[in-house]
């Protein structure tokens, strides 16, 4: 019961990764707010919990449903002591084919949705006395790849964002880390597979299990893989841990 007591806010808590992290902060004892701009999906997921679960209609990209999730947390228990900035979207294009909404719609989500859902719970987390912000990240943040250009650089900016943030909110006690997942089982790689297969003239599936075996341990992650070090990170194992992303990927990048 690594978490008990706390109060969890995950963006993207529907489906794939969120997920198992709501399943996991539960299991830990926390309260977690499953935020997502798929209510109803959001909704499913929270009941499946149990009572420690509540879902929140949230889309990262807009303030205003920022700002009213989190009052809707800190309403119904009091506060947020962790939040996890796990909402994302993925898209590739070559860059005769990248357009100016898809660039705005990736930096929105990915990197704006960071940044403003922190914004967000950081009042409530210095008058609680302090708090734990763990952002998504990426491998893909790591090195850059052909055709995936918006992407990749949202996902290099979160590692950045990360290293301010948490430079900035060292004094008021909280910690601020991220998680760069490698490739894992999710509805996301459902999307990534069918990019790949028109881009490298593949069958589908075939990106997939490439990538899974390329893996130096020999598989795709399961977004369970990610929810234990995404207890760690918010836990007080971790309390000396700060500004820095986690390779989470089976071998894949050596940071
Ligand atoms: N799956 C992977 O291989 C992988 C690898 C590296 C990083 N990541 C990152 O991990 C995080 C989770 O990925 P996943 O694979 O579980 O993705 P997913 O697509 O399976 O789930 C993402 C969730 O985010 C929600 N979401 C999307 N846009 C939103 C918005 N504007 N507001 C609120 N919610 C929104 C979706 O509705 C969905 O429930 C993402 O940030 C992703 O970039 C995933």
């Amino acid at each position: 019961m690594r978490l008990a007591g706390k109060v969890a806010l995950i963006t993207g808590g529907a489906r794939g990764i969120g997920r198992a992290i709501a399943a996991a902060y539960v299991a830990e004892g926390a309260r977690v707010a499953v935020a997502d701009r798929l209510a109803h999906e959001a909704a499913e997921t929270a009941a499946a919990l149990g009572a420690s679960a509540m879902a929140v209609g949230m889309d990262v990209t807009d303030v205003a449903s920022i700002a009213a999730g989190v009052a809707a947390v800190e309403g119904a228990w009091g506060g947020i002591d962790i939040l996890v900035n796990n909402a994302g979207i993925f898209n590739m294009a070559s860059i005769d084919r990248i357009t100016v909404e898809d660039y705005r719609r990736q930096y929105d989500v990915n990197v704006g949705g960071t940044i403003f859902a922190a914004q967000a719970v950081v009042p409530g987390m210095k008058r609680r006395g302090g708090g734990v912000i763990v952002n998504f990240a990426s491998q893909a943040g790591r090195r850059g790849e052909a055709n995936v250009t918006i992407y990749c650089s949202t996902k290099a900016a979160v590692i950045s964002v990360t290293q301010s943030l948490a430079l900035e909110l060292a004094k008021d006690n909280i910690r601020v880390n991220a998680i760069a997942p490698g490739v894992i089982d999710t509805p996301m790689w459902d999307v990534v597979d069918a990019q790949f297969a028109q881009y490298e003239g593949k069958a589908k599936g075939q990106k997939k299990r490439e990538v899974g075996l390329a893996v130096p341990m020999g598989r795709m992650g399961m977004p369970e893989d990610i929810a234990g070090p995404a207890v760690f990170l918010a836990s007080d194992d971790a309390r000396y841990v700060t500004a820095q992303t986690l390779n989470v990927d089976g071998g894949n990048w050596m940071s």
